[in-house]
């Protein structure tokens, strides 16, 4: 751990001195939380429902779907992308990683429509069918308000209907999306940030290139398996509600108050469209179970050895039935475990949280920056980061191992 990775604000500056004189005494490997993150902590705990009510998901499940937050003032007015969308048919919204709700189709649609005509996109919309976009239709067909919502980014479909079209998977990352190529399609985008927008590829979206102009895109992270989680981002920047807020009002547009100190952000916008709905949100993502391992996609024998050795090289981090030290306060300096800090370094805490482990084989590639494609370069970067010596048999027992988890 050295003190210029870890460049904090000058009002955290004491707080980092105790941090910095814990580990360097060797009473903890990891960073501590500033007192600003311990009080977002606590606040969340004592807001934390023992048992979810049924009815405040179901409201969740309704915002995470279909709620704009008032963001068609970022799609529409600034960035006119419904001029955009009206053109596009939907093999090219498709291209792009945008998905169908089949449910939401009329039986015999889909053998009947024809995807290259615009005219089919519009109907779609009207369906409110394409997952993540909402939009508002006239009379003869043109689209007056488009806004996006959270699904966009954190649902795909199951493909049961065709590539793309299918019943809707709630939480699981859409690794297909392509945000970028999509916010590049503006007219109101200046060419110097189109280039940045289309260097990010699928499943990619850098959540403060619009806050700091730098670019150092994330990977689509899931938003299920989190009941248990306290921080979320790559960063443990806050608890769920902290960044629900912190994506409703700084990136997706929506007409909402979001603040935090640490990164100098103070938005107000009345009315406040986003901070009344984000218990209800809360619990939606709090009950989005990490999907199980399909039957047959390991090897029981292997995993049971592999699980040993996760037991002796990573338990020490990945602790827990959470798979994260997180939860007892601890962030990670990027060099702790090889990784690159650039991003890390755009962030409130300057460190990465031991990611939760929880429904890995849906979603590579690993990692906040996608630097491992396979579990087994996962495993891999580990051997050589932390030098572990594993031997080839342990490295292949740890994937399978991975694989259940
Ligand atoms: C444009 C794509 C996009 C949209 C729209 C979006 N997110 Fe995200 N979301 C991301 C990215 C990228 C991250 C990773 C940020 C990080 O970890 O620093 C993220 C992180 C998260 C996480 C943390 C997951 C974890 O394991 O730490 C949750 C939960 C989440 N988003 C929920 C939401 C909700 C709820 C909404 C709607 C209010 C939303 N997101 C809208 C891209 C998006
Ligand atoms: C010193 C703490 C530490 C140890 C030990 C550790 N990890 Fe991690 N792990 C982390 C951190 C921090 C991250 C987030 C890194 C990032 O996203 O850049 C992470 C991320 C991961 C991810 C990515 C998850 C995702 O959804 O992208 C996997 C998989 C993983 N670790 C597996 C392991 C395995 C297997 C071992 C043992 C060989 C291990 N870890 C040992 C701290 C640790």
């Amino acid at each position: 751990m050295t003190a210029s990775t870890h460049r904090a604000p000058p009002h955290r500056a004491f707080t980092t001195l105790i941090a910095l004189a814990l580990a360097a005494g060797g009473a903890l490997t990891g960073c501590r939380m500033s007192t600003a993150e311990a009080r977002a902590t606590q606040a969340t705990q004592r807001n934390r429902p023992h048992a979810l009510s049924p009815a405040l998901i179901e409201q969740g499940r309704q915002i995470f779907r279909y709620d704009t937050f008032g963001d068609e003032q970022q799609w529409t007015d600034r960035l006119r992308m419904h001029e955009v969308v009206e053109t596009v048919p939907p093999v090219t919204a498709l291209a792009v990683g945008l998905k169908v709700d089949a449910d939401a189709l009329p039986p015999g649609l889909l053998a009947s429509a024809d995807l290259d005509d615009p005219a089919t996109t519009i109907a779609l919309l009207k369906l409110d069918a394409v997952i993540g976009l909402k939009a508002s239709i006239s009379a003869d067909n043109r689209i007056t308000r488009l806004g996006i919502t959270c699904a966009l980014c954190h649902s795909t479909v199951d493909d049961s209907a065709a590539p793309g079209v299918g019943h809707r998977l709630d939480g699981w990352p859409n690794r297909d999306l392509d945000p970028g190529a999509i916010i590049a399609l503006s007219p109101a985008v200046s060419d110097a940030a189109k280039a940045v927008y289309r260097s990010w590829g699928p499943g990619r979206y850098d959540p403060r290139f619009s806050i700091d102009g730098l670019s150092t895109p994330l990977v689509l992270p899931p938003a299920y398996g989190l009941q248990h989680v306290r921080n979320e981002t790559y960063t443990g920047d806050g608890p769920v509600a902290y960044w629900n807020a912190y994506v409703a009002v700084t990136q997706m547009g929506g007409h909402g108050n979001f603040a935090d100190p640490r990164l100098g952000i103070d938005i107000v916008q009345t009315p406040d469209l986003v901070t009344p709905k984000l218990p209800a949100l809360r619990a939606y993502q709090l009950s989005l179970h990490a999907p199980v391992p399909p039957a047959g996609s390991y090897d029981a024998i292997a995993a049971l050895r592999g699980r040993a050795v996760f037991a002796k090289n990573c338990k020490g981090c990945h602790v827990s039935a959470t798979g994260t030290d997180n939860n007892s306060g601890r962030l990670h300096l990027p060099g702790e475990t090889g990784m690159d800090g650039a991003y890390a370094a755009r962030t409130a805490t300057k460190a990465y949280r031991t990611t939760p482990l929880r429904g890995l084989w849906q979603h590579p590639p690993y990692f906040h920056d996608g630097s491992a494609a396979t579990l087994a370069d996962v495993v891999t970067h580990y051997d050589t980061a932390l030098g572990l010596r594993l031997t080839p048999a342990q490295r292949s027992d740890l994937v399978e191992y991975l694989k259940t988890l």
